[in-house]
């Protein structure tokens, strides 16, 4: 069988578009692939976290991977920080990639481009860890939303990189973007990505969102003039991200959407889409809250960090072996 692994930063609320460019392959990947996924919490602290909520955000984000459909019966499913081979592979790999190549991660550009001053170094060798744990399990496909594909990359160069040096020891990974809402834009200004981080909750919709206030948001979110409900990214990036959402969330083709709203309003549009998140919400809630009450995220976890464990424990002495660290 094999390997798909991918992982996600408990920072923030998590969004529709973590849902739709994520969470939702890893569900439909469960049953075809060997799944490790895991909680990027080593991610997170590249930028500060205020310790208490880094607790609830991971609580929550475990509970909301299990809500969504995630079955730890299949996935191996943990805490990056509860597997130590993570923090220890990437160093090694972040002694075999180079400055100049991890300057062009745009992630970090989009940093340096904004001005922000506190970077720390973490965050710029954060790409070498994001291989590392991947590479670690050997994973073959990695899925993510597109703004994480150089990542995956990167991590295929550095993988070519230490075989070269070192001889065949690593697989190297495929990205796996989906299809449709790989990218789900803000929805008060559908040229940018809708993300945890956005000041303006208004173009956000949190998976923890009240659902009555997604749905005004849905009701509210920014189109155009144009008044036809068509796919025009170009001209109707708006119309075009309600249109994706839609079609995620109800599995109905945008083609079908459209012919079902030929001759109609915006209006009557957003309604239907509103009506889904506020439904979907609704129902991932429940489902949330019966989690977090029960003792099974403890259970999970502990599990899920044994399984990896012993993946990663093999995989690392290996490593060490062929890089001269292992001397007996
Ligand atoms: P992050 O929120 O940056 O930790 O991202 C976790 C996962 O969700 C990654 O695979 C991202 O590519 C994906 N993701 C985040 N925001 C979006 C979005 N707006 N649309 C689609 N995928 C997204
Ligand atoms: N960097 C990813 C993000 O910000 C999270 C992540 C960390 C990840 N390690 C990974 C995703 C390994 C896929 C595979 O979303």
């Amino acid at each position: 069988m094999k390997r798909c692994l991918s992982g996600i930063k408990p920072t923030g609320m998590l969004t529709l578009g973590n849902y739709i460019g994520a969470i939702r392959q890893f569900v439909t990947l469960q049953d075809e692939y060997e799944m490790f996924i895991f909680i990027a919490n080593l991610h997170a602290i590249t930028v500060a976290q205020d310790p208490k909520e880094l607790k609830t955000n991971t609580k929550n984000l475990i509970a909301l991977y299990l809500a969504c459909g995630l079955d730890p019966e299949k996935v191996t499913l943990f805490l990056q920080s509860d597997v130590k081979e993570h923090a220890e592979l990437g160093w090694i790999l972040t002694c075999h990639s180079y400055m100049g190549e991890l300057s062009r991660m745009t992630q970090y550009k989009d940093k340096i481009a904004k001005g922000e001053t506190n970077i720390t170094a973490g965050l710029f060798t954060y790409p070498a860890l994001m291989a590392g744990d991947i590479i670690l399990y050997d994973a073959d496909v990695v899925p993510v939303g597109i703004d994480q594909k150089q990542h995956v990359e990167l991590c295929r160069d550095i993988v070519e990189r230490f075989n070269n040096a070192h001889g065949d020891t690593f697989t190297s990974p495929q990205p796996m973007t989906p299809k449709v809402g790989a990218k789900i834009m803000d929805l008060q200004d559908p040229t940018k990505k809708m993300s945890k981080s956005e000041d303006n909750p208004k173009g956000t919709i949190a998976l923890l969102d009240e659902p009555s206030v997604a749905r005004k948001k849905i009701k509210s979110a920014i189109t155009d003039s144009i008044g036809i409900v068509q796919y025009d990214i170009e001209n109707q990036p708006g119309i075009a991200n309600l249109l994706t959402i839609h079609s995620c969330l109800s599995g109905q083709s945008i083609e079908d959407i459209v012919q079902q709203f030929e001759g109609k309003g915006y209006g009557d549009f957003k309604g239907v889409v509103a009506q889904g998140v506020f439904d979907f919400l609704t129902d991932l809630q429940a489902k949330h809250n019966e989690i977090l009450t029960s003792k099974i995220i403890e259970k999970t976890l502990e599990e899920g960090a044994a399984k990896a464990t012993l993946v990663a424990r093999n995989k690392m002495y290996k490593v060490k072996k062929k890089l001269g660290l292992q001397v007996f």
